[in-house]
């Protein structure tokens, strides 16, 4: 199903959705090995972490987004939102399997889903509806950026062991075609912008707090918890040298402005380089 349409919003002409969903049956064979990702404890259990939280946040993003659905009138939005609930269904099919071989590995993702699952309830409990979707908003800006300005890279992908890296490149691919979908609906539902930037703040120390407590725990099952070179490398490779998270935070600041739209950046030409490479499409 692909769904590729320029439509009209309130603030003038918004740029094509081109969203295309790919089910996908990934395999995990016994010899990835264990530090699959350029050989790098810290890459890999960063991967770990993240993926550990994704099943059920995606879980998350659908409900937040599908409750507003039935408000949508703009058919392409409606179309661009069934595609949305499409990707990230994908997405959280796959990852649970995936989560399922790393606890097969000894690290205890389970714990991660566990306790991302109980936030998610503590959010659908606690938050408005509109709130929710500004979080939803919120974390497919980080999802957003993760794809465009590092995932996205053939560089990056090429030091994965190449069964992972499909994996990787085909979410980070998804991320990046719907990126502006949780956002259109709540800027057409609501557009309260105290609610969409104080869920990004929120958000924001959150993501940083649970990913970095999250590594934390798998790290010191990997039984390197006290191997500071490795820290001090990883930590380099993303806030020092190439600093691959210092230099999305400018992409990151982007959100706050009042003017902001997702596909503001346009990563269509890295998005079809990965495409080609690693999905074999044109
Ligand atoms: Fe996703
Ligand atoms: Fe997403």
């Amino acid at each position: 199903m692909s769904v590729t349409a320029i439509a009209s919003s309130q603030s003038g002409t918004r740029p094509s959705y081109d969203l295309k969903v790919r089910p996908m049956d990934f395999e995990f064979p016994e010899d990835i090995p264990e530090f699959w990702y350029a050989n790098d404890p810290f890459r890999t259990v960063l991967a770990y972490a993240l993926s550990g939280g994704f099943p059920e946040g995606e879980r998350f993003f659908i409900d937040s987004v599908r409750y507003f659905q039935d408000r949508i009138q703009d058919p392409e939005l409606k179309r661009a939102i069934r595609s949305f609930i499409g990707q990230e269904g994908h997405h959280s099919k796959e990852h649970h399997a995936l989560n399922e071989w790393i606890e097969s590995r000894g690290y205890p993702v389970s714990r991660i889903h566990q306790d991302v699952g109980k936030m998610m309830r503590l959010y659908r409990k606690y938050l408005s509806p509109e709130r929710q979707l500004a979080k939803t908003a919120a974390l497919e800006h980080f999802t957003a950026i993760m794809a465009e300005h590092y995932m996205l890279n053939l560089e990056e992908l090429g030091s994965m062991d190449p069964r992972m890296a499909k994996l990787w490149a085909w979410h980070a691919i998804e991320e990046a075609e719907h990126k502006s979908v949780a956002f259109d609906v709540f800027k057409t539902v609501s557009n309260n912008e105290w609610i969409r930037l104080s869920e990004m703040v929120a958000t924001t120390f959150n993501f940083v707090t649970f990913t970095t407590l999250d590594m934390i725990l798998l790290m010191r099952h990997s039984g390197r918890m006290t191997d500071f070179k490795m820290w001090l490398g990883g930590l380099n490779y993303f806030w020092g040298r190439p600093g691959v998270f210092r230099k999305m935070i400018p992409a990151y600041l982007q959100y706050y402005r009042r003017d902001f739209h997702p596909s503001q950046y346009d990563g269509r030409e890295q998005r079809e380089k990965v495409k080609k490479e690693y999905l074999a499409e044109d």
